[in-house]
């Protein structure tokens, strides 16, 4: 199985920009919390969510095409490398999100990034973000456009679950590690967008 430590090194030999690592370990935390909803082993679910985008730094315009291979070889399971493709389903790879992992991989890789446009946006950042102010930003079109909402919504619905449902627990899993994450907020001396 996949360690949180491994999977780190083998990102973390790929991928240097900050706002990409950042990327990943919003994906991380929320994929933490999506595996205690589901009864599943954070640990595993946040070393998956943590590895997901291994390549795109590398190979921007050809995103998952540079990922099966190296981490086969580098000896990450094959199952954890299918979870991996699967989060481009639809968009660059054939691989359907059939686990819970791949499902919630998939939603929460677009549904974080709204996340952190929104606690951005806040004096106390993520600290203080509530579902339902999120979701008022979910619906308003116009707010972080680049983040794909029709993507989400499938998630959800392979899910099960409705948008707000998700949001809630991807937002109380990454408020702990607002530091880390950078969303204490520009009263803290955060980013604001
Ligand atoms: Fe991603």
């Amino acid at each position: 199985m996949l360690t949180l430590q491994r999977a780190k090194e083998l990102h973390d030999s790929q991928v240097t920009e900050a706002h990409l690592i950042l990327h990943a370990k919003n994906v991380m935390y929320a994929m933490g919390a999506m595996a205690d909803h589901f009864g599943e082993d954070r640990v595993h679910w946040m070393a998956v969510g943590y590895l997901h985008d291994y390549d795109y730094e590398q190979h921007p315009e050809a995103h998952l095409q540079f990922t099966e291979q190296p981490l086969l070889e580098a000896g990450v399971p094959a199952e954890d490398v299918r979870a991996i493709l699967s989060h481009g389903y639809g968009i660059c790879t054939e691989v359907k999100p059939e686990t819970n992992l791949e499902k919630s991989l998939f939603t929460v890789d677009e549904l974080t990034g709204i996340i952190q446009a929104c606690a951005r946006m806040r004096p106390k950042g993520i600290t203080d973000l509530e579902t339902k102010s999120f979701m008022k930003k979910f619906k308003d079109k116009k707010f972080a456009a680049k983040c794909n909402r029709a993507l989400i919504q499938q998630g959800c619905e392979m899910l099960g679950m409705s948008v707000s449902e998700v949001a809630e627990i991807c937002i109380a899993g990454m408020k702990p590690y607002a530091a880390d994450i950078a969303l204490l907020g520009t009263e803290e001396g955060g980013e604001s967008c």
